[in-house]
Parts: structure tokens; sequence; C-alpha cells
């Protein structure tokens, strides 16, 4: 009879390990989606309590390395870089951070990102030029390339 409990009982851990496995969603790098939202929901409120009261006020003033993103307001800065970057990208904010030291310039994907800010631009010009195109807000960012991904797609999934 013990016995029977005890190859339930290992049964019932087996199971509940799997069902709690099959619950974990990856995104397309393999990151587990729910973790990674969490995570980031939580340093943008640790950065949010060190900018209390200037919420509104220029990022280059509030913030100690912005080269790009100047003018923008601080709170919004952080939008950007949850949903502009990470979710365009499918990463947290180590990809591109020494979270504990934001204006570190020392992760490659930083600097890449400026690199990549400056890119997006001259395309946004180059399709303002394109006079065929009716749409007046015809435009890119981060995610018309990237779509969840680090290395954006060449090919079609089949
Ligand atoms: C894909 C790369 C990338 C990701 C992911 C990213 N960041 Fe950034 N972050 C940057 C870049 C680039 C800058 C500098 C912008 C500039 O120079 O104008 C920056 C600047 C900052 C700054 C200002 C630091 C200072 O003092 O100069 C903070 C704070 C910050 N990010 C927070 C976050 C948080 C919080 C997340 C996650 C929700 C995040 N970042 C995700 C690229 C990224
Ligand atoms: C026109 C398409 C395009 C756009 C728009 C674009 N990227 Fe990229 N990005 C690429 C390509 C292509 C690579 C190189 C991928 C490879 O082969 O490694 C890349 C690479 C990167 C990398 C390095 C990948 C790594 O290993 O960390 C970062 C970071 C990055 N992009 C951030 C951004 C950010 C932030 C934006 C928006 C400001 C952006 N990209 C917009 C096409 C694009």
């Amino acid at each position: 009879m013990k016995k029977f409990y005890l190859s339930l009982l290992s049964f019932t851990a087996v199971f509940v390990f799997f069902s709690f496995n099959n619950s974990v969603q990856l995104n397309q790098n393999g990151l587990p989606i729910d973790s990674l939202e969490a995570e980031k929901e939580n340093f943008v409120n640790i950065v949010k309590e060190t900018i209390k009261g200037k919420e509104g006020v220029s990022s280059d003033s509030v913030f100690r390395d912005i080269q790009m993103l100047k003018g923008v307001p601080a709170e919004n800065l952080l939008n950007i870089m949850n949903y502009g970057f990470s979710k365009a990208l499918g990463v947290g904010c180590d990809h591109c951070h020494n979270t504990t030291d934001w204006a570190s310039n020392e992760k490659n994907a930083k600097q890449i990102s400026r690199e990549m800010m400056k890119m997006s631009g001259q395309i946004r010009d180059m399709i303002s030029n394109i006079k065929e195109i009716e749409s007046e807000k015809a435009t890119i960012n981060c995610t018309t390339c990237h779509r969840g991904e680090i290395v954006p797609a060449l090919k079609m999934k089949d």
C-alpha cells in the first residue's frame, strides 16, 4: 500500500513538473515571456523611483549620458526603453545595460542601438523622399525590422 502511495506521489510530482514546464511561454529569442515582462516592469519602477517629480523634465537633464533622445521627457524615455526597444528586440533591459549603472556604455548593444536610431532616421528621410508613396505617415521603427528578434529575419518562416 505504501508503495502504491509513493508511486502515486512521484507520478503527481512528474505531472506537476511537466504541466508547469508547459505553461512557460518562450519568445522568439527563447526567453520566458512572463518573467521577462515582470523583470522589465521592475527595472522601470526602480528607475522611476529615482526620478520622482522629474518625470516631465527633459531626459538629458535627468539622466547622465543621453546622446540621441535629448528633449524627450524622462518618463517617455522609459516607455521607449520598455516598449520601443526591449519589446522590439524581444530582450530584457540587461541586453543593452549594466542594470546597476544605466549610464554605462559597457555593452556594445547600447552603442549599436544609438547607431540604429541614426540609421532609422536616415531611412525615414529616404522614405519621405519617395514621392509616389501616397501615405503621409510612411515610416519605420525598430519593430519594422526586428519584430521581436535580436537578429532580423532574412527569409520568411516556413
Ligand atoms: C536595445 C537596447 C536597449 C534596451 C533593451 C534598453 N535600453 Fe535603456 N538605453 C539604451 C540606449 C541606446 C540609451 C542611451 C540613449 C541616448 O543616448 O539618447 C539608453 C538609456 C537609458 C537610460 C538613461 C541612462 C543615463 O543615465 O544616461 C535609462 C535609465 C535606461 N536606458 C533604462 C532602461 C530600462 C529600464 C530598460 C528596460 C525596460 C532599458 N533601458 C532597455 C538602449 C537600451
Ligand atoms: C532596417 C532594419 C533595421 C532597423 C529599422 C533596426 N535594426 Fe537593429 N539591426 C538590424 C540588422 C540587420 C542587424 C544585424 C543583425 C545581425 O546580423 O547580427 C541589427 C542589429 C541590432 C543590434 C545588435 C544585435 C545584438 O546582438 O544585440 C541591436 C542592439 C539593434 N539592432 C537595435 C536596434 C534598435 C534599438 C532599433 C531601433 C532604434 C533598430 N535596431 C532598428 C536591422 C535593423
